[in-house]
């Protein structure tokens, strides 16, 4: 049985102060062990967000990461710092990295394998445009995501740590959910990626979240879906709407 993962993506949003007020209010009623909770803040907010929860049973988890070990690389941060804040998780291709910093699936394995390396779990994201599933390109799409961006990834490491987000882009912030039938359909299609790639008992246990316009009014619905193990929580983690999805039924 795969333990739901249900992660908040604050991406570029909440000062550090307006991140201490925001977990102080919420944590205690997303502190739970029936779900796995990750909280992703800010690069800035991570070490007073790591303190804030450091008696509940939320985990710590980046927006990024880079893939080299250390030196000159401005603007970057590398996986050995994730470490020593008490990253436990790290979004990596998340659909606007791929977009507006043009990452592309090679970056995506570099930063997952580097991640895996110093035991940070990866949530690898993937999914389709609007023109790609009008296309009737979508399942293709991603299959292509999903095996350059987990290439040459021990099945261990499939296995217990790799978290995979299919995020339809044209549901991303936009208010438009994908049916539950859609995020089930591309999910599933995504098991049998993973267990082309490795095998079926592998493919058994990755968990793979969906996430665009999740809402508490959708969540129950979503999560309780067969393939389905979570979700990736843009906008509706920065208010109390969290806790409700966190708390789904
Ligand atoms: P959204 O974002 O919930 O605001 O649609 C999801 C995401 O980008 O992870």
């Amino acid at each position: 049985m795969r333990k739901k993962i249900i992660a908040g993506n604050w991406k570029m949003n909440y000062t550090l102060t307006k991140a201490e007020d925001f977990v102080s209010e919420i944590k205690n009623s997303i502190n739970t062990d029936e779900v796995d909770v990750v909280l992703c803040p800010n690069f800035v907010s991570l070490d007073r967000v790591s303190d804030l929860i450091e008696d509940t049973n939320i985990k710590l988890g980046a927006q990024n990461v880079y893939f080299e070990d250390k030196g000159a690389y401005t603007g970057e941060t590398s996986v050995d710092m994730l470490v020593a804040a008490n990253v436990k998780y790290c979004i990596v291709g998340h659909s606007e990295r791929r977009e507006y910093f043009k990452e592309t699936n090679e970056d995506v394995n570099l930063k997952a394998r580097k991640l895996l390396e110093k035991d940070i779990r990866p949530i690898v994201c993937v999914g389709e445009t609007l023109e790609q599933r009008d296309a009737m390109k979508a399942f293709d799409v991603v299959e292509e995501q999903v095996r350059n961006s987990l290439k040459d990834i021990s099945k261990d490491d499939i296995k217990d740590k790799v978290v995979i987000a299919y995020e339809p882009i044209w549901a991303i912030g936009t208010g438009v959910t994908a049916t539950s039938e859609q995020a089930e359909e591309m999910c599933k299609f995504i098991r049998e990626v993973v267990a082309k790639m490795y095998n079926e008992y592998i493919a058994d246990f990755v968990r793979i979240q969906y996430g665009g316009s999740v809402k508490p009014s959708n969540a129950s619905e979503i999560l309780n879906m067969p393939n389905i193990d979570g979700a990736l929580v843009g906008g509706a983690s920065l208010t109390n709407d969290f806790a409700a999805i966190v708390n789904f039924d």
